[in-house]
């Protein structure tokens, strides 16, 4: 395949059509300065939900108070409730840090579960892991199976925890919105479920996807002090020290004691203090199930960045001036969520120069067709997004290092946004670049790096730190 020569591709593009693209450019380009303001108004928030009055980014405490030694041993299991999939894991750690053995089932969260009630998302999930311990274990081995085995739940929502194995869901994130769950102990409910099903099982940890990350990262590369998540939702962890979380400070804890921190900063900026909005983020906000909530999130997530796009081209075709898709029928492109941010990668990859393939994807999955100056526009529009997302995602990690007086670490990052969408990762090291003033020509001092599997290794990890704690009778 040839490699596309951009450059003078705009060259036939009609001048009102152009004059829109110079308008997009400027509503979604964030520059250098703007990053800076971006993560020092984020390093204050940072700051503000650690504080007793609390800030809008949760900072939530998580319990893990350490990271793992490399001697975790045993059989666990892991459930991780993300956005898209339900995933079982049965994982073995050994005796010594190195290879782990993982047997893994996914099932797929029917959509319709996603705006239910609670009693359907329990049982389903309880259903899933009863499927996935009949189908790998013996009925003997279960009926003699004299511990039952620990498991670690990556529940990938805000929740307030007390304990570890406990966990007051906040607001449901990432268009779900199950009734009946918010502000009760997701813990119990999923406990109950399973306990009708009498499975040799017990939940020892609930954990958030970024603070699985963090550990499992960690226990690969001790330089990893950050866990991330770039994916249908956008969050971190990082390990704060006890002291500097004053709103914990009533359980009187050594204040050099770790304490693994989920930020929840999808939640960032919900009071539209200091980031670039269009009116394209305002109108996901308000048609969102919650709005208000995670204004970052939405201006970066995977979840939205389809939806950005769809929005702009409705708004162009509506357009009188400069219609695009003219006397078409857009009835497709009419319907929210219709385009995933997996639709924004193929155009930004496709590597003809006419734009070939963004031509047939536009054609299947909408529709339309699009003439060559329409395709440019596509293909730019698309790039300013993802580039916007790049860019702004790396403000939260340049928050935290600045927070942290953290010079160099590696951060581990998981995600599909992360893992799959084209260019992500060089365009966010360029923004960590220019937030943090490196000199030209220098190496990056902080290097986002794909992660180990966090929320099944790291939930088992976890799992296996709060048994050693409860050992070692510090719980
Ligand atoms: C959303 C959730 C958060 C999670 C993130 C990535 O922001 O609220 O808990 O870590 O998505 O999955």
């Amino acid at each position: 395949r040839r490699q596309p020569s951009r450059r003078g591709s705009m060259a036939d593009v009609p001048k009102d059509l152009l004059e829109r693209i110079t308008e997009l450019e400027h509503l979604f380009t964030v520059d250098a300065s703007k990053l800076k303001e971006v993560m020092n108004h984020f390093v204050k928030e940072l700051e503000k939900g650690l504080s007793k009055e609390g800030g809008s980014i949760p900072m939530n405490p998580t319990w893990v108070m350490d990271y793992p030694d490399g001697h975790e041993e045993g059989t666990f299991l892991a459930l991780d409730m993300g956005g898209t999939n339900l995933r079982v894991c049965e994982i073995i750690l050994p005796k010594e840090k190195g290879e782990f053995e993982i047997i893994q089932s996914k099932y797929k969260m029917p959509e319709e579960l996603k705006t239910g009630n609670s009693d359907e998302l329990w049982e389903y999930i309880a259903d899933c892991i009863q499927q996935f311990i009949e189908y790998h274990h013996e009925i003997e081995e279960l009926e003699d199976m004299q511990e039952h085995i620990p498991l670690g739940f990556t529940f990938s929502y805000p929740a307030t925890q007390e304990y570890i194995d406990h966990g007051i869901l906040q607001r449901w994130t990432k268009g779900f919105d199950i009734s009946g769950v918010e502000g009760k102990d997701v813990a119990e409910l999923f406990e109950n479920a399973l306990k009708k099903r009498k499975l040799p099982i017990k939940l020892s940890a609930l954990i958030n996807d970024t603070t699985g990350t963090l550990i499992a990262s960690h226990y690969t590369d001790e330089t990893m002090q950050i866990g991330c998540i770039f994916g249908t939702g956008c969050n971190a962890a990082y390990m704060e020290n006890v002291g500097s979380v004053p709103k914990i400070a009533h359980y009187n804890l050594p204040p050099e004691m770790p304490i693994a921190i989920n930020c929840e900063y999808g939640a960032f900026d919900n009071e539209h203090v200091v980031l670039p909005r269009t009116p394209y983020d305002v109108i996901i906000d308000n048609d969102s199930p919650r709005p208000g909530q995670q204004s970052f999130e939405k201006m970066i997530a995977g979840l939205y960045l389809g939806e950005l796009f769809r929005l702009v081209l409705v708004d162009l075709h509506d357009n009188k001036d400069c219609q695009v898709f003219e006397n078409q029928d857009i009835s497709k492109l009419r319907k929210a969520y219709t385009l995933d941010a997996s639709f924004l990668s193929m155009i930004e990859e496709d590597p003809f120069e006419n734009l070939s393939e963004t031509g047939d994807l536009l054609q299947r999955v909408l529709g339309v067709k699009a003439n060559k100056p329409e395709l440019e526009l596509c293909r730019r529009l698309a790039e300013l997004i993802g580039t916007r997302a790049a860019r702004l995602s790396a403000c939260g990690v340049a928050a935290i290092c600045k927070k942290k007086n953290i010079e160099t670490c590696h951060v581990g990052a998981d995600g599909s946004v992360f893992n799959k969408y084209p260019h992500f990762k060089a365009r966010g090291a360029l923004a960590l670049r220019e937030m943090l003033d490196w000199p030209k020509g220098t190496k990056d001092k902080v290097s986002i790096l794909p992660a180990e599997d966090g929320s099944g290794v790291g939930a088992a990890l976890i799992a296996a730190l709060t048994i050693k704690r409860v050992k070692e009778g510090n719980l």
